[in-house]
């Protein structure tokens, strides 16, 4: 009863923003999302009859109790599907800095729903493993798969078509994807808090709804066509959208720092001098750029010389999730 599985985490070009429903996580919106080969978890989960609680290790330490009760609650979500009521021993590692803006939750929890059903016995497809690991935390849904992935929000109350897909695989289109460190401390507000004070009080929330549908479907456009220009060009404004609701939220609140104006502003100046190069922005204050990879120095060189840029990962197309055996999990990558 015990597995391995790693997933890797996924950039949002079209923002998950609010949910119709909090318990099964069901969001307002589609969303649509490029997975990347650098940033990933590991997770093995065992489960065993001698367990009275579920134990949860994260990057090698004990998890606090308000972690575990998060597991907890998602495992018993597993043990209800799977019948068995055991409890487990999670041992995770992020190959990612935690609930800083680079979605170590969409990869953990990934993560954590391929190696619990497997250890359980369950040999689940991907639409099933993406329904599950929604509920952990919606962004996950979309890391079960590699390469461009959309997650249709769906209309069923009971959340069953609402589920990520592949859009086109990590290697139908490499482009990069340069994550900029700035901070890799944990985020005031997480983007549960974040998106729930939002959609209750914001009232620049409606105006989010109004046009993030079109965006999607415009987005996933340019994604099939190769357009770079036009994804590019979406994407940023639809950060631009989601960032700008959270001012208006009460009380407001924002996830930028002022290296992210920073390095906003040298992505604008790049464009003027021919270089074409886009920046989207998660729950926190870090930023990351869509550019060609035939430019991917020259951006990184520019952004280095920028004083509150502390690191720069070039990251690309990556894949999905992948199970492991136990002595691939020892092999250090
Ligand atoms: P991030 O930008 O890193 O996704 P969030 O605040 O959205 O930040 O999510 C961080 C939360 O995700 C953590 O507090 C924890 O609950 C969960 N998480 C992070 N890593 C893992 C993991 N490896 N396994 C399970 N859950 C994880
Ligand atoms: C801004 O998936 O972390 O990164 O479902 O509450 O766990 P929960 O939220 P989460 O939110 C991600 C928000 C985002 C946009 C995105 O990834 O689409």
């Amino acid at each position: 009863m015990r597995a391995t599985a790693r997933a890797h985490t996924n950039i949002a070009l079209i923002k998950y923003w609010g949910k119709r429903d909090e318990s099964l996580f069901l969001p307002m919106n589609s969303s649509l999302s490029i997975t990347l080969d650098k940033f990933f978890t590991t997770t093995t989960v065992e489960f065993c009859s001698c367990l009275t609680e579920d134990v949860f290790v994260l990057n090698n330490q004990l998890a606090s109790e308000q972690e575990l009760t998060k597991i907890t609650r998602f495992l018993d979500r597993v043990r209800e599907i799977s019948g068995k009521g055991y409890r487990a021993i999670v041992n995770s590692t992020n190959n990612v800095p935690t609930a800083a803006g680079f979605a170590s939750s969409a990869s953990g929890f990934a993560a954590l729903t391929a190696a619990a059903t497997k250890a359980l016995g369950l040999n689940l497809d991907g639409t099933t493993l993406s329904k599950i690991a929604r509920q952990g935390s919606g962004s996950a849904c979309r890391s079960i798969h590699g390469g461009f992935v959309e997650w249709r929000k769906g209309e069923k109350i009971d959340g069953s078509d609402s589920f990520a897909k592949p859009v086109m695989s990590d290697k139908s289109w490499n482009i990069s994807i340069l994550s900029v460190l700035l901070t890799s401390k944990p985020k005031g507000i997480s983007s549960r808090e974040g998106m729930k004070r939002t959609v209750e009080t914001s009232p620049f929330y409606s105006g989010w709804l109004a046009s993030v549908e079109q965006d999607f479907l415009s987005a996933k456009e340019a994604i099939r066509a190769r357009d770079f220009e036009k994804l590019g060009t979406i994407m940023e404004a639809n950060a631009m959208k989601m960032h700008a609701t959270t001012l208006g939220a009460n009380p407001p609140f924002s996830y930028w720092n002022s290296g992210t104006f920073d390095v906003m502003q040298e992505v604008h100046n790049l464009r003027t001098l021919g270089i074409q190069s886009y920046f989207t922005i998660d729950a926190g204050p870090n930023v990351k750029i869509l550019c060609h990879p035939k430019e991917e120095q020259i951006v990184q060189e520019a952004l280095l010389k920028i004083p509150t840029v502390k690191a720069i990962h070039i990251c690309h197309p990556g894949p999905g999730i992948k199970y492991l055996s136990d002595s691939d999990r020892l092999k250090k990558y």
